[in-house]
C-alpha cells in the first residue's frame, strides 16, 4: 500500500530523513520509534504532504505521492492525526468531528459520526461541548475521530498516547487495535516503545534520520539493542 524508497528531506538545509526506506501492506499495523528530533514526526508530514520530498520516491498504492497537495491528501485516502491533537479548541466536538469529513460528498457521514461515536462514546456525551473543554484523552480521541471522519484507508498517529494516564492509553491502544479489525492500515509513531510493538505487526526504529531497525514487532521486542536504546530493559 506505501513504498518509501530512498527518501532523504531537509528543513532549510539541514539534512532530516536520510536514504529512509519502508513498505506498509495493506491492513498492517506498523509502529515508527525513535528518540526525540530522530524525524518521526517529518516522515509522517512527509506522507501529509507538508514537508516536501528532496529525493527519493514515496509510492501510495502505485501512485506518487509528491504530486498531490496536501489538503487532496485525504481525499486519496490518507490522514493524520497529528502530534499534539492540534483541535480546533473553540469548535464544538461535533464541527471538528464534520471537519474531518469536509471533502466528502457522500451520503455517508452522519453512518461514519455515529461510527466514532461508537467507538469513543464520550465524544458523544461531549458533542456540544467546545473542543478546549475536553481533557487531553478526549482531545486525542476526537484527533482520531476527526482523521476517520476522512474514511482514510490509511490512518497516521502521532503520539496518541503522549501525556496520557495509563487507563487512557490503554483505551487509544484498544481503539487501534479495533480500527485495524475495521479494515485501516495504520502508521503509529509511539515513545511508549513496548505497549506499541506488542500491536504492531512490524515496527522501525529511526535514530537520526536513518531506519536502524527494523522487522516484526516481536522480533523488535526481543531485539537486545533496541530493548536497551528504547525499552529501557
Ligand atoms: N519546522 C522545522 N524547521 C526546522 N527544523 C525542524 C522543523 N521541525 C523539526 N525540525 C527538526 O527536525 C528534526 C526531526 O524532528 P521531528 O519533529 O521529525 O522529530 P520526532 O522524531 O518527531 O521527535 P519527537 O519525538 O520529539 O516528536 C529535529 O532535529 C527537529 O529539531
Ligand atoms: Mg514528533
Amino acid at each position: 500500500m506505501l513504498q518509501i524508497d530512498h527518501l532523504h528531506t531537509f528543513y532549510g538545509r539541514v539534512p532530516i530523513l536520510k536514504d529512509v526506506n519502508m513498505t506498509i501492506s495493506q491492513g498492517e499495523v506498523v509502529a515508527l520509534l525513535g528518540a526525540n528530533g530522530a524525524g518521526k514526526t517529518t516522515l509522517l508530514r512527509v506522507l501529509s504532504g507538508l514537508v516536501p520530498i528532496a529525493s527519493g520516491r514515496v509510492l501510495f498504492e502505485g501512485e506518487p505521492l509528491d504530486s498531490v497537495k496536501p489538503y487532496l491528501r485525504i481525499g486519496q485516502g490518507i490522514a493524520h492525526a497529528p502530534e499534539g491533537r492540534q483541535v480546533f479548541g473553540t469548535l464544538t466536538v461535533e464541527e471538528n468531528l464534520r471537519l474531518g469529513g469536509y471533502r466528502r460528498h457522500d451520503g455517508e457521514l452522519a453512518a461514519d459520526l455515529a461510527a466514532v461515536y461508537g467507538l469513543f462514546p464520550v465524544l458523544e456525551e461531549m458533542r456540544r461541548r467546545t473542543a478546549r473543554d475536553l481533557s487531553g484523552g478526549q482531545q486525542q480521541m476526537l484527533a482520531i475521530g476527526r482523521a476517520m471522519m476522512g474514511r482514510p484507508r490509511l490512518l497516521l498517529l502521532d503520539e496518541p498516547s503522549l501525556g496520557l494516564a495509563p487507563l487512557m492509553i490503554a483505551q487509544i491502544f484498544a481503539v487501534i487495535g479495533s480500527l485495524r479489525e475495521r479494515g485501516v492500515t495504520i502508521l503509529v509513531v509511539e515513545q511508549n516503545a513496548a505497549a506499541a510493538l506488542a500491536i504492531a505487526d512490524r515496527g522501525y526504529v529511526l535514530e537520526t534520520g536513518r531506519v536502524m531497525h527494523s522487522g516484526s514487532g516481536k522480533a523488535l521486542l526481543g531485539d537486545q539493542a533496541v530493548r536497551a536504546a528504547y525499552l529501557g530493559i
